[in-house]
């Protein structure tokens, strides 16, 4: 009876388990026996990792290694699975079950022992960004956080000089998120050119003083925090934010509408500030995705919508939408954008907005384009605007979609008469008798979410989602590096080579880093 016992207990058990072996640092031969092993005691095992593997057995000897390999966030996303050694495994297979994991068989986090490598180990750390991976959650935000303020200061500032103390502060920073262990010396840092005599200045303090007075000085200055509010607003950048203050404006309510006549963008940023300013979640951007993808997919069959930017890089929120479309036929993706605006308006979904044609030429690729603190401009037919998110996208409805069909009885449109006259068919459709404020102030059931539309033939596609995935600084790097190193141009329509004098096409994503002799970066390892 007991021997029964015993057996349905390890059956359930093995059907209850399920591994997962990280091949890293195990020799090839050695992972195919070990597989061959498991699977003639009964145990599965999962080609690849996901949620519902319940062991990972691993030979790295730091939990740390082992959650950046998996690309795990934190601790508790793994609160229900073992990461266990190659110990456990084997007990395993001598005793025919996996055996209950014991406290010696965990791979424990070993913080101490990174710092001992911070401080006798000098970090090999290569010298592009686009080299590196630069993860969005990082050992170093007390120094990063700082060092952007620094960042954003110059860039507000806007004046000689301050583009390139604005790009070393990002450097940086950005080498400092590279990091896979904390700072805790600042004479570990003394070798990485990145990390200029003004940035090793701040650290140091913050490393001795828990915080740094430009700093705190920035913080508290007046003219910053104007500067960031006014240039927060949709349509307007430094040089009119320093003009409205300039003028003896201090926040929104001295805003004088009349003075923004012309700019569409501005005068609906203004009114709709507070809620444009509310991030934008990966559930509603999701939902909205969703939406395009179905009526798109209606116009033209096959076409890709795939959501960017900083979604795409794994970001939680965001401050906008970015979709990026595409089809495999060149050519058919012509004349999609304008039906599809039209659809989007018909079921209430867009406030304003304006749609560019494409300006794109073959010279294009081989300009020599500046490149500015505002990143590079693009030639691809796109919208951009602001849509109208109804409040279930936000609360993550699963029946969203069936209720967006539904015609529903009309919102206030809003108006823009008020501003310069739209250069497109699609913005005379936006128009009844409310000015924006209005419309603002009116009761209703959506929220107002910034929305880019993009329009890439298929044969730029790639280059182009490299572009718009982003992010910014990564581009920038990207851009620098291929010039510099490679002698090639690189934009978000392709890649030019300068030598040869051709573009070099690229159909996957993969192949655009194979083109600059980089290894491939996930998306979530470009957050610079
Ligand atoms: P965003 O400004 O939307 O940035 O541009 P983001 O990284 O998604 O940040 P949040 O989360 O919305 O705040 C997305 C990417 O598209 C590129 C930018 O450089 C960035 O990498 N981009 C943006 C272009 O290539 N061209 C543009 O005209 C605008
Ligand atoms: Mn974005």
């Amino acid at each position: 009876m007991a021997v029964n016992d015993n057996k349905i207990q390890n059956n359930l058990s093995k059907q209850n388990v399920l591994l997962y072996i990280m091949p890293q640092k195990i020799q090839k031969r050695r992972l195919e026996d070990m597989k061959t092993g498991a699977k003639k005691k009964g145990i599965q095992i999962s080609q690849n990792y996901s949620s519902s593997v319940t062991h990972v057995v691993s030979e790295f000897t730091n939990l740390e290694q082992v959650l950046r390999i998996l690309e795990v966030k934190t601790e508790a996303e793994i609160k229900d699975q073992h990461i266990v050694k190659i110990a456990w495994f084997i007990e395993s297979i001598k005793a025919g079950h996996p055996v209950p994991v014991e406290i010696q068989h965990k791979i424990q986090l070993i913080m101490p022992k990174i710092q001992e490598e911070e401080k006798n180990v000098e970090p090999v750390i290569p010298e592009w960004a686009c080299q590196r991976a630069t993860p969005f959650k990082h050992f170093n935000e007390q120094f990063t956080e700082p060092l952007e303020i620094l960042e954003k200061y110059a860039e507000l500032r806007d004046q000689e000089q301050d583009y390139s103390r604005a790009l070393a502060f990002r450097r940086a920073s950005c080498v400092l998120k590279s990091l896979p262990y904390k700072v805790t010396n600042i004479s570990s840092l003394k070798n990485i050119k990145d990390i200029g005599g003004h940035s090793s200045r701040v650290i140091k303090e913050i490393l001795e003083d828990g915080y740094c007075q430009e700093v705190e000085d920035i913080v508290n200055d007046p003219w910053f925090h104007k500067m960031k509010l006014f240039s927060s607003i949709f349509g307007v950048g430094p040089s009119t934010a320093k003009k409205w203050i300039e003028k003896g404006w201090n926040n929104l309510q001295d805003i004088n509408i009349e003075d923004l006549r012309n700019d569409w963008r501005v005068i609906w940023g203004v009114a709709f500030h507070e809620e444009l300013m509310d991030s934008v979640s990966r559930t509603e951007a999701d939902v909205f995705a969703q939406i395009v993808r179905e009526e798109a997919e209606k116009i033209l069959p096959g076409v890709s919508v795939v959501l960017t930017g900083g979604f795409r890089r794994g970001k939680p929120i965001g401050h906008d939408v970015d979709l990026l479309l595409t089809h495999p036929d060149v050519g058919s993706e012509i004349g999609l954008l304008a039906t599809l605006l039209q659809r989007l308006e018909e079921k209430e979904l867009i406030l304003c907005g304006n749609h560019e044609r494409s300006s794109f030429s073959p010279e294009v690729y081989q300009r020599d384009f500046k490149l500015s603190m505002r990143g590079q401009l693009d030639h691809f037919e796109k919208w951009l605007g602001i849509c109208k998110f109804p409040k279930t996208f936000i609360e993550g409805c699963s029946d969203i979609l069936t209720q967006i069909n539904v015609t529903k009885k009309s919102v206030i449109k809003g108006s823009l008469d008020d501003c310069d006259e739209p250069k497109t068919k699609f913005r005379k459709l936006s128009s009844k008798a409310l000015s924006p404020v209005d419309v603002f102030k009116s009761k209703r059931d959506w929220k107002a979410r910034r929305v880019d539309l993009i329009i890439s033939p298929f044969d730029q596609h790639y280059y182009a989602l490299v572009g718009w995935t982003g992010n910014k600084h990564f581009n920038r790097d990207l851009r620098l590096y291929s010039q510099r190193v490679l002698n090639m141009k690189l934009t978000s329509h392709g890649l030019y080579d300068l030598s040869k004098n051709v573009t070099v096409p690229a159909s996957s994503e993969k192949e655009v880093f194979e083109n600059l002799n980089l290894t491939f970066r996930e998306p979530s390892d470009r957050n610079c």
